[in-house]
C-alpha cells in the first residue's frame, strides 16, 4: 500500500530494533484496515533516546512504541504517566497529544492478561495463586496485572533473589518471594505458571524446571515466542496442563496503541502469527 503526504506517523523505538516484529504486525493492520499511515522501525542510539523521544510532536508523530533499552528512559522523559505506566515503572507506548504533550503508557501486562485469556477462555486470574518466574521488567509487568486482575498470591521465583525481593517490595501486594531451590515445590496448589525468563528462547537452555507438583488444572504460559512450543509448554502438555504460548502477549499489547495512534481497534486474528513470524 502505499502512502500519502498526510499519512500518519507511528513507530517502535529501540536499540538494536532489526529483530523487531512490530512494523510487520502494525503494517499488516494498517493495510488490512486500509489505513493511510506508516509504522516505522525507529533505531536510535541509547544516548539519543531522550533528544528522539522529545523530537515526536516535532515530527508529527502520533506516538510510538518503546521498547528494551528505552522503557525506563520513556518513563521519566514523557509529560505524563497514565496508572499502569507508574506503577510499572517502564513505558512501550507514547501517544503524542493534540497540544504537543507525550503520554506514556504501558500495555505489557494488559497484552499478556489478554493473551492468557484468549488461549484459556475459563481462565481468570481470582482463581488461584500464580507463579510467576522471573524478576526483570516482563516479570514486573506480568505480576502487576495479575494482582489488578485479581490474583489472590503471586509466588515469584528468581535465580537472584534480592531482584525478586526488590520487585516484591517494589509492587506492594500479596507477593510471597520465593527461593530458587524452592521452585517446584512452590508449584503445589497454583492456578497459573508463568515463564518470564529468557530459558527455553532458541539459543538458550530450557527452563529448570520439573512440573511434577503443579496440579494438571494449572494453565501454563510462556512469554517466551521463539519457539512458540518451548520445552516448557511442550513439557506441560504432556502432563495434560494447557499450554498457552507467548506470541500472542506481543500481538495484544499492540493493540492500545494502534488505537490510539491510527483510530481502529485493530482484532487480533490467527493469521497473525504466520504473518509476525515469518522471514
Ligand atoms: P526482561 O526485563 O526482558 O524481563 P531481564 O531483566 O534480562 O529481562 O531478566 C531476565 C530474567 O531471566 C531474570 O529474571 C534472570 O534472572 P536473574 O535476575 O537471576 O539474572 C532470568 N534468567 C536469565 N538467565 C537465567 C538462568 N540461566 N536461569 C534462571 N534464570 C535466568
Amino acid at each position: 500500500m502505499t502512502i500519502s503526504g498526510k499519512a500518519r506517523l507511528a513507530g517502535v523505538m529501540g536499540w538494536p530494533i532489526g529483530h523487531s516484529r512490530s512494523p510487520r504486525l502494525h503494517g499488516h493492520w494498517l493495510e488490512r484496515y486500509g489505513i493511510d499511515g506508516a509504522y516505522v522501525p525507529l533505531a536510535v542510539p541509547p544516548e539519543r533516546a531522550e533528544q528522539a523521544i522529545r523530537a515526536l510532536p516535532a515530527l508529527g508523530f502520533r506516538g510510538c512504541n518503546v521498547t528494551v533499552p528505552f522503557k525506563e528512559i520513556a518513563f521519566r522523559t514523557v509529560d505524563r504517566l497514565d496508572a499502569t505506566a507508574r506503577r510499572m515503572g517502564a513505558v512501550n507506548t507514547i501517544v503524542v497529544h493534540a497540544d504537543g504533550t507525550l503520554e506514556g503508557g504501558n500495555t505489557d501486562g494488559f497484552g499478556f492478561l489478554e493473551n492468557v485469556k484468549a488461549g484459556c477462555r475459563d481462565w481468570s486470574a481470582e482463581q488461584g495463586p500464580a507463579v510467576v518466574i522471573g524478576a526483570g521488567g516482563a516479570a514486573r509487568a506480568v505480576a502487576v496485572a495479575l494482582l489488578d486482575a485479581g490474583a489472590p498470591e503471586i509466588h515469584l521465583v528468581n535465580r537472584t533473589r534480592a531482584r525478586a525481593e526488590e520487585l516484591a517490595a517494589n509492587i506492594g501486594g500479596p507477593i510471597a518471594v520465593v527461593d530458587w531451590v524452592s521452585r517446584e515445590t512452590t508449584l503445589e496448589g497454583a492456578a497459573l505458571l508463568v515463564n518470564t525468563t529468557t530459558q527455553g528462547m532458541t539459543g538458550h537452555p530450557p527452563l529448570d524446571l520439573d512440573l511434577r507438583a503443579l496440579p494438571v488444572a494449572a494453565v501454563v504460559n510462556d512469554i517466551v515466542y521463539t519457539p512458540l512450543d518451548t520445552p516448557l509448554l511442550v513439557a506441560a502438555r504432556s502432563r495434560g496442563n494447557r499450554a498457552v504460548d507467548g506470541l500472542g502477549m506481543l500481538l495484544h499489547q499492540a493493540r492500545p496503541g494502534f488505537q490510539a495512534w491510527f483510530g481502529v481497534e485493530p482484532e487480533v486474528t490467527p493469521d497473525l502469527a504466520r504473518i509476525v513470524l515469518e522471514g
